[in-house]
């Protein structure tokens, strides 16, 4: 990216005595962007975030916000606001004092204090007047109070920790929203770390995955979903995640599955089309929503339904096919002839991936 990113985190290394947290990241930030740091537990994510706060120091590489290099800036000259996943409120002050606090260490007093105070509470639509302390409140009220202390200085950077998993699933679900069109009103540029990717597609502009302390891709939720760099990514990103159907080429037609059977697909799924060499283990990504079955053709792969769940709208079809199982989702008023189907990946762009590096091999690699 060019060097006018607002938030450049160059070569950013971390290790916990012998073990590496962060390995060399890398990461650019445009100014008024909503970033996703998304990856499983231990993979880097709040580490990365406090670096990026201050309130831990990178073993090498530099971070620079607004054009200024702030590695070395205490936590509290850096002007960043920062919500964690346990709200960590003061429970000794009032619901007003807890927002009032920032600006208090800013040195701001008086009447516009309590402006900003109840500016940034209705702006998370909580009541000014509330008197109350924290423990007298819900927990995504707590949230929304923690939100309106980090916003409350103006900051040049919100930083978001799992601030949603502390919530029930309804909760979680508005609070996400809120989060984001509070986003789209102030304008402050924002990174949350979560390691739910519904979540993280559902509100972010641009999504940096990482497994293991490495950012692996970092892209537009619309990218990460159509073209997975890895078979982690294709396999972690999806409501469901693709299924990732191990086979090996054989010749240029047709694919062996993991039970030993021979798979001879439509051309533009063989190993030829897709520039895979004989031999070669792969994985297929099929994304659920996108696998269709019938009762009989050419070309699909034979499949045994183990399980049905409803979901609503969607079903779930479990089935098993050359000794793996895959989920399909399909509207629920569509038929299911059963128990033996034919299951038909979608025709264009398989997504295929090296079986031992998890690498794209196919030519769509985006
Ligand atoms: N103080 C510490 N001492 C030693 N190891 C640590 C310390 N803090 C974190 N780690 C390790 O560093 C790795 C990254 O931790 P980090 O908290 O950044 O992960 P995370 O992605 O935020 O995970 P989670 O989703 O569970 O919060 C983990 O493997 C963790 O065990
Ligand atoms: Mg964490």
């Amino acid at each position: 990216m060019t060097g006018s990113s607002y938030l450049r985190i160059r070569s950013v290394r971390k290790s916990y005595k012998a073990f590496t947290a962060l390995h060399d990241i890398d990461l650019d930030v445009e100014q008024g962007a909503f970033v996703a740091l998304l990856g499983p537990s231990g993979c880097g994510k709040s580490t990365l975030l406090q670096i990026m706060a201050g309130l831990m120091q990178p073993d090498h590489g530099e971070i620079h916000l607004a054009g200024a290099n702030i590695t070395d800036l205490p936590p509290w000259k850096r002007n960043i606001g920062l919500v964690f996943q346990n709200y960590a409120l003061f429970p000794h002050l009032s619901i007003r004092q807890n927002v009032r606090f920032g600006l208090d260490m800013l040195g701001m007093s008086g009447r516009e204090a309590e402006a900003r105070v109840d500016e940034s509470l209705d702006m998370v639509g909580l009541d000014p007047s509330l008197s109350r302390r924290p423990s007298e409140l819900s927990g995504g009220q707590q949230q929304r109070v923690a939100i309106a202390r980090a916003i409350a200085i103006r900051p040049r950077l919100l930083l978001l920790d799992e601030p949603l998993s502390n919530l029930d699933a309804v909760l979680r679900h508005k609070v996400r929203l809120e989060l984001r069109q509070l986003h789209d009103r102030t304008g402050i540029t924002t990174i949350m770390v979560t390691h739910d990717q519904s979540e993280a597609l559902a509100t972010a502009d641009r999504i940096a995955v990482m497994e293991s302390g490495r950012i692996l891709q970092y892209e537009t939720p619309e990218t990460l979903y159509r073209s997975p760099a890895t078979s982690f990514i294709a396999g972690f990103v999806g409501n469901p995640p693709a299924n990732l159907l191990p086979l090996s080429a054989n010749g240029a037609d047709s694919w062996t599955l993991a039970n030993g059977d021979v798979w001879r697909p439509i051309a533009a799924l063989s190993p030829a089309a897709n520039g895979v060499t004989s031999g070669t283990a792969c994985l297929m990504a099929l994304r659920p929503e996108m696998l269709t079955l019938r009762a009989s053709g050419d070309g699909g792969l034979p499949a045994r339904i183990s399980a049905i769940e409803f979901i609503g709208g969607d079903r779930l079809v479990h089935v098993e096919t050359g000794g793996s199982r895959l989920t399909v989702r399909m509207p629920t008023g569509d038929a299911v002839a059963g128990p033996q189907v034919l299951l038909y990946p979608p025709a264009e762009t398989p997504l295929l991936f090296d079986a031992n590096s998890g690498r794209r091999l196919d030519p769509n690699t985006h």
